[in-house]
């Protein structure tokens, strides 16, 4: 990854995993976390694209953003091109970063939203451009900022005393602001309710045990990791109050595209009649496809599989499948809760409700 780097060795709260500063796009390098708080600085839209393929921002919100600074990008540059080519510039740039990743729709969400800024202007490559694009890229991270803080009042609401469970990362690093699934908990926390929370590994890029461990070791929230294998033993052997997860996409009838393993988890919480509550805001809701069938489910090179023989590699080939998302149905899912409201045994007229609420 090119891109100059900063070391931060004391890093305050809250987590800036994504930022814009010096007319740069500023990403936290997740794939150096937790053994390293690194810092990089990306001005060309191709390491934007990089970033996001390789998970140095990953999570789908932070993705978003990460997506419509990138548009910021991709516009200075464009005003280093010539001017005859400046707008087909611009716009394969746009189509090159919302196909950096299929599954999460904030990132096609948020270039849209980018898009339209442009068509409206006068299509030149001004600063009054440059800023306005730099406005809604700013309006979206607060936006995101905003919903996280709702929704973890109104999940933290709902849930009941006892220890929790989640999967992969929904905190900090994964969104603009306090989290989805995981800001849920961390209320929950606050509020005297979470008393422990247990969070799955993720395999196989590890998201829990790198990511949310860090998260929760930063806010002092008890936790233990366990591998994903594990969920249903411990469904069975401990009080679980609720399974939280966050999603990538979600379809008009409420089925919910989410990491690896979310699925397994919604199966065994139906089986053990624990509540299973999806904490989403609505950009990452995808009204046009009627349900999850749907949703690209994005599927990731072998290697991250593989990565588990730490280089004791076989004399033989190891076929791999390797989806980094599952699909859970709305009949396993509790209740999803956005920023315009918790929506219950979501189905598609509730979810239709409560997203044209304002
Ligand atoms: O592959 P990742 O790490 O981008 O996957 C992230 C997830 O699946 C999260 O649960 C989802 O994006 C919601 S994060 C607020």
């Amino acid at each position: 990854m090119k891109g100059q780097s900063i070391l931060l060795h004391h890093q305050t709260h809250p987590v800036r995993a994504v930022f814009w500063e010096k007319n740069c796009l500023n990403l936290l390098d997740q794939t150096e976390l937790p053994a390293e708080e690194r810092y990089i600085q990306l001005n060309s839209t191709d390491q934007v694209i990089e970033a996001i393929k390789k998970l140095v921002v990953r999570g789908a919100p932070a993705i978003g953003i990460a997506g419509a600074y990138g548009s910021v990008v991709a516009a200075l540059e464009a005003q280093r091109v010539v001017s005859s080519n400046q707008q087909s510039y611009f716009e394969n740039k746009l189509k090159a970063l919302e196909m950096a990743r299929p599954t999460a729709v904030n990132l096609s969400w948020a270039i849209t939203k980018m898009r339209s800024v442009f068509e409206s202007s006068n299509k030149t490559f001004d600063t009054d451009l440059i800023e306005n694009l730099l406005a809604e890229a700013e309006r979206i991270h607060k936006e995101d900022i905003d919903s996280n803080l709702k929704m973890a009042t109104l999940g933290g609401h709902l849930l009941g005393a006892g220890a929790v469970l989640t999967i992969c990362n929904t905190g900090s690093l994964a969104t603009g602001g306090v989290g989805t699934a995981y800001g849920m908990l961390a209320e929950g926390y606050k509020m005297g309710k979470v008393t422990l929370v247990f969070a799955c590994e993720t395999r196989p890029v590890l998201q829990g045990i790198r990511l949310t461990a860090w998260e929760l070791n930063r806010a002092r929230i008890p936790y233990r990791i366990i591998c994903d294998n594990m969920a249903g033993t411990l469904m069975a052997r401990e009080k679980i109050t609720a399974v939280i997860a966050g999603a990538d996409r979600i379809s008009a009838n409420g089925d919910v595209a989410n990491k690896i393993g979310t699925y397994s988890l919604a199966v065994l919480a139906k089986a053990h009649n624990i509540p299973f509550y999806v904490v989403a805001p609505t950009s990452t809701f995808d009204l046009n496809l009627m349900s999850g069938a749907d949703i690209p489910l994005e599927e990731r090179d072998a290697s991250e599989v593989l990565s588990v023989l730490q280089g004791k590699t076989p004399k033989f080939d190891i076929p791999v499948w390797n989806p980094a998302f599952d699909l859970t149905p709305n009949s396993l899912i509790s209740a999803i809760i956005c920023e315009r409201g918790v929506i219950n045994s979501p189905n598609r007229e509730r979810i239709a409700e409560t997203l044209k609420a304002k």
